[in-house]
């Protein structure tokens, strides 16, 4: 049994998740409590969150109006089936997305989790068409490196290699990927602005895959925004405007997963507001509740509700027009916890104020980390900014794991993507937080050197 030095957690029965098991109980990373901007450990260390928990904790640690919310909540209607019924939580919630949410996106879909997310729109792309009597559209479109979470419809339009290697023969058969968007030669240094490309690097989907798959057979494309898993990776300028272009000639649906980038990580509420472009769907997940409960959803268009519903104007009162859900589909919970959340991002302006944040935090990333060893490139838009390093040859992926275990252990929590260290902080971050996280960095590329 391992166990820790100074409790006794018994790590025997856990499966770690995207995570390397072994070398973890070795060297275990427990957190057992967090306030604010910090963490404590099982052994009673400080651990600032540099990383939001994952995107999530938006807001800071342990905020009081959310707990209370779930509080009153338990006390109130603790569970209530989701099927042939509803909640007035999840009613109210729904309102709340959905006045956040750009343009006709009026519909909401709760899951509980991106995942859910990514795969629940990617159903909704075939039973709408199919409803319209379009449903020889059933080719889906995603990007390389992209990611959608771990369902099959997800990691199939996903395109990030490692998570798709083991699970070829069950990954959807009619699904293609649009080619990265980096250009580590020209665009390796970004601050604050959207990159600018000479070459349109839309033209592959123009000119190969459309005609390769026939547009009449592509149901959707869908995109993150911000590749966000991948390393915050940033489209080129006009890339998003073009691709809802592109979608709306040939009827092809586009999703955007904003499962990262929605609820303020851009300083506004979703990336579709940041780059001006409407999706006929939007995902959702984490920052939602503020990480504190599972929620997810997708955001439809009226036009799709409405499509989905006449499709239906002949069939009996009591036919189910789309078949699909989960049990936990706007749990009261979870949709207290969000609109506490919602509430509690508006009272304090925190999408503002990540947006505010994200300029220092976008200078500091570069005059902190340019010039420093191994450093290719440094990118930085939104309260978020990823440093890419070269990779040890024979070895990909170890030198940013390295550099984010001896972070873990100067206090800071720091996340390894491929060979990327990314930072994206809750937004109530203050400055001395971001010098504290770019020179704890700083100091373990050098000693990764
Ligand atoms: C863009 C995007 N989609 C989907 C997911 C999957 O979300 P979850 O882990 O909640 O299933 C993530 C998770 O990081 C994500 O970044």
């Amino acid at each position: 049994m391992v166990t820790s030095e100074s409790t006794d957690l018994n790590m025997e029965h856990q499966w770690l998740p995207f995570t390397p098991n072994r070398s973890f109980k070795k060297d275990p990373r427990v957190f057992v409590a967090a306030e604010g901007m910090h963490f404590t450990t099982h052994d009673g260390k400080q651990v600032l969150d540099g990383i939001s928990s994952l995107w999530c904790v938006a807001a800071g640690h342990n905020r009081k109006p959310i707990a209370e919310a779930i509080k009153k909540q338990l006390d109130t209607l603790d569970y209530a089936t989701a099927f042939q019924a509803s909640n007035d939580q999840a009613f109210k919630a729904a309102e709340m997305i959905a006045a956040m949410a750009p343009g006709d996106l009026n519909k909401v879909l709760f899951c509980n989790s991106g995942s859910e997310a990514a795969d629940t729109s990617l159903k909704v792309a075939l039973a709408y068409h199919r409803g319209r009597g379009e449903g020889h559209r059933n080719v889906f479109i995603g990007r390389e490196r992209g990611y959608h979470g771990v369902g099959f419809g997800g990691m199939s339009v996903g395109g990030i290699p490692a998570n798709r290697k083991v699970y070829g023969s069950a990954l959807l058969p009619r699904v293609d990927h649009m080619r990265f968007i980096h250009d580590p030669v020209n665009q390796a240094y970004i601050n604050g602005v959207e990159p600018v490309w000479q070459e349109d690097i839309l033209l592959e989907l123009e000119n190969r895959i459309l005609p390769l798959h026939d547009p009449s057979n592509v149901a959707a494309v869908i995109v993150e925004p911000v590749a966000g898993s991948a390393g915050w990776y940033l489209p080129p300028q006009g890339y998003l405007k073009r691709l809802r272009e592109i979608c709306d000639k040939h009827g092809i649906l586009l999703i955007f997963d904003e499962v990262i980038t929605g609820f303020g990580r851009m300083g506004v509420n979703f990336g579709a507001d940041y780059y001006g472009v409407v999706p006929d769907m939007l995902n959702f997940a984490k920052a939602v509740t503020n990480g504190v409960i599972p929620l997810g959803g997708v955001i439809c268009t009226d036009r799709i509700y409405n499509s989905m519903m006449q499709a239906h104007s002949g069939a009996p009162e009591h036919a189910i027009e789309f078949f699909h859900g989960y049990t936990y589909s706007g749990h009261p919970v979870a949709c207290a916890a969000a609109i506490a959340t919602l509430d509690l991002f508006r009272q304090e302006q925190l999408f503002q104020r990540a947006g505010d944040m994200g300029k220092v935090l976008g200078d500091a990333l570069h005059s902190g980390f340019k010039g420093l060893p191994n450093v290719v490139g440094i990118r930085a838009l939104g309260l978020a900014g990823a440093v890419e390093l070269s990779p040890i040859a024979g070895s990909p992926g170890k030198r940013a794991y390295d550099i984010f275990i001896e972070c873990f252990h100067n206090g800071v929590l720091v996340r390894p993507a491929a060979e990327n260290i990314v930072v994206c902080p809750p937004y109530i971050v203050e400055k001395e937080h971001i010098d504290r996280i770019v020179n704890v960095v700083a100091d373990a590329i050098r000693k990764n050197a």
